[in-house]
């Protein structure tokens, strides 16, 4: 009888064990259900109807660990289309959840739902979701943080507490409305009227102060700040007064490092921060600020959006500290932005090593920028000049989305034929100086052209940015996977004498890069993972004007080098 009970005792611990050992390898399962509803809200003294998740603005934070499987149920209750796109996560063979509209889904319509499932393979840090549609994301997005496994340390000291604060761009009119003129007109956007911390413009705007956010913090702390660049069309400097910040992450990578006193994030792109506060209480509050990086010829929001940074005090009142104001560097400081760019640095350890390609399969030369399409006839249009409309392309093509169906599922299907090309140039088509004097004719071409990979090509890509109409930064995002960032630099790439310069033996990781306002990139990934994956300037209206490609990626021979299958409830065309 005794041994029974021990035997019993001692399988069911057994299991236990085993059962512990394989949810911590293997992960758990969360459910989210994301409710899209509008919401009345009032900022800068308006009180206005937006598209929210769960009538919450920001979104909510969506939390998982390295290896969970997250099912996220998106239900649209209002009369626009929706999707929503999951920034940054690899979705390996898994691209039906990675939320293009037109790119791997049709759009969720009113009344329908889809479970957007995938696995988080490989990653830890912070990320972010927002809606994939025309100008849906300005008020429908949320952080998207990764832990690191259970009992998994970080590469740094363990901060006291973590804070998502997400930059954002607040319009008093209907972004849509604002991109459908654009759009009609061919005009520039009309400027946004806020910057936003957690949805809060500050005390720098009229009606504002009381929508400041603030941080309250203890002293002789270390926080961690997880940055997240959500705004539409602006890159952002960010700086808080008399602090220093260390970078520790870049697009849930992590990063060796290093200190800084002002961070730029482009659209897109996320840093985390160790935040050192004093060790005794100061007489003082904290100005953190944000502000525009902006070099382009447009009319952009110049405006700063303020939050505070606030020590708990035990004794004295706050409303006798003085507040302390950061500067930031110049609105144009492409020296900055350029500095600041060249501090990022794999960490390359054991645990998280360096695994750029050292060898190259497939080369390609793109040219990212702005450029025109005429004017439709009896119509006077606001673009450049008074005949031609704003416009923008990677290697003079201006991307054309299809509308009836999605590039990955016309691929999977096999039906690729009316929907998409595979001629993509790999080089521009008619060479020029391009960071010269810009050539006379600045008309695009349009259409729907990918380029196809076989699985596992490891590809380097050079971005270049042209002056047409302009020299502009543009932070450029792949969706599906992280790439290496093996070296940059101003003016026209150089064939013969740059990749010498080539970082491969720390190159930063990352999903976003921005090339160089006048200037270059060079990016390598490999292609191992199979689907359809959208490549953007994360810059809205640069996207809206085609400023984006797709890359196909096929299978691979093994059953495990391939998509899977749409999920049941995959949104009809
Ligand atoms: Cu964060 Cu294609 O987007």
């Amino acid at each position: 009888m005794v041994t029974w009970v021990l035997h019993y005792l001692l399988v069911a611990f057994l299991i236990a064990i085993s059962y512990n050992i394989d949810a911590a390898s293997a992960g758990i399962t969360r459910h989210y259900q994301f409710d899209i509803q509008l919401k009345n809200i009032t900022r800068l003294c308006k009180t206005k109807t937006i598209v929210t998740v769960n009538g919450k603005f920001p979104g909510p934070k969506v939390t998982a660990r390295e290896g969970d499987n997250l099912q996220i149920k998106v239900v649209n209750h209002v009369s626009n289309n929706i999707s929503i796109h999951w920034h940054g996560i690899r979705q390996l063979r898994s691209g039906w959840a990675d939320g293009p509209s037109y790119v791997t889904q049709c759009p969720i319509r009113t009344g329908q739902s889809y479970v957007y499932n995938f696995t988080v393979t490989g990653q830890r840090g912070t990320l972010w979701w927002h809606a994939h549609i025309q100008w849906m994301r300005a008020t429908v997005y949320g952080p998207l943080i990764i832990l690191p496994k259970l009992h998994q340390p970080y590469p740094f000291p363990k901060p006291y507490k973590q804070v998502p604060i997400i930059f954002g761009e607040w319009f008093n009119a209907d972004p849509q409305a604002v991109l459908q003129q654009a759009l009609q007109t061919g005009a520039g956007p009309n400027a946004s009227d806020a910057h936003t911390f957690n949805g809060l413009p500050g005390p720098l705007y009229n009606c504002s102060t009381k929508d400041t956010y603030k941080l309250m913090v203890k002293p002789g702390k270390t926080y961690l700040l997880r940055l997240i660049n959500a705004a539409l069309n602006d890159e952002l400097f960010f700086t808080i007064a008399n602090h220093t910040l260390t970078v520790v992450e870049a697009d849930a990578c992590y990063v060796k490092p290093f200190q800084t006193n002002t961070v730029l994030l482009g659209p897109g792109q996320t840093t985390n921060v160790l935040l050192k506060t004093k060790p005794i209480y100061p007489n003082a509050t904290f100005y953190m600020l944000a502000r525009p990086y902006f070099t382009g010829q447009g009319t952009i929001d110049n405006t700063t959006v303020a939050g505070i940074l606030q020590y708990h005090h035990h004794s004295k009142s706050s409303k006798n500290l003085s507040i302390i104001k950061p500067s930031l560097p110049p609105i144009n400081s492409t020296s900055y932005a350029a500095n600041f760019t060249k501090m990022f640095r794999s960490l390359a350890s054991s645990t998280f090593p360096v695994n750029v390609p050292k060898t190259v399969d497939k080369k390609y030369f793109f040219t990212v920028g702005l450029g025109t399409n005429p004017c439709p006839k009896n119509q006077t249009c606001q673009g450049p000049t008074n005949a031609t409309k704003f416009a923008a392309s990677i290697n003079n093509v201006s991307f054309i989305l299809p509308d009836k169906t999605s590039l990955l599922q016309s691929y999977f299907v096999g039906k690729s034929n009316n929907v998409f090309m595979t001629d993509f140039p790999t080089a521009p088509f008619f060479p020029f100086n391009y960071t010269g004097t810009p050539p006379n004719n600045t008309m695009v071409s349009r259409g729907t052209k990918v380029v196809v990979l076989k699985y596992n090509t490891t590809v380097e890509l050079v971005l270049q940015g042209t002056s047409i109409l302009g020299i502009e930064a543009h932070p450029v995002h792949l969706h599906g996977f992280n790439f290496y960032v093996v070296g940059q630099g101003f003016g026209n790439f150089n064939p013969a004498r740059d990749p010498k310069q080539y970082n491969l033996v720390d190159p930063v990781e990352r999903n976003t890069i921005n090339v160089p306002s006048g200037g270059w990139v060079a990016i390598r990934f490999l292609a191992d993972n199979p689907g359809v994956w959208l490549m953007h300037c994360h810059i809205e209206i640069h996207l809206s004007w085609g400023l984006t490609m797709a890359w196909v990626v096929l299978d691979g021979d093994l059953p495990n080098q391939k998509l899977l299958p749409p999920p049941s409830d995959f949104p009809k065309c």
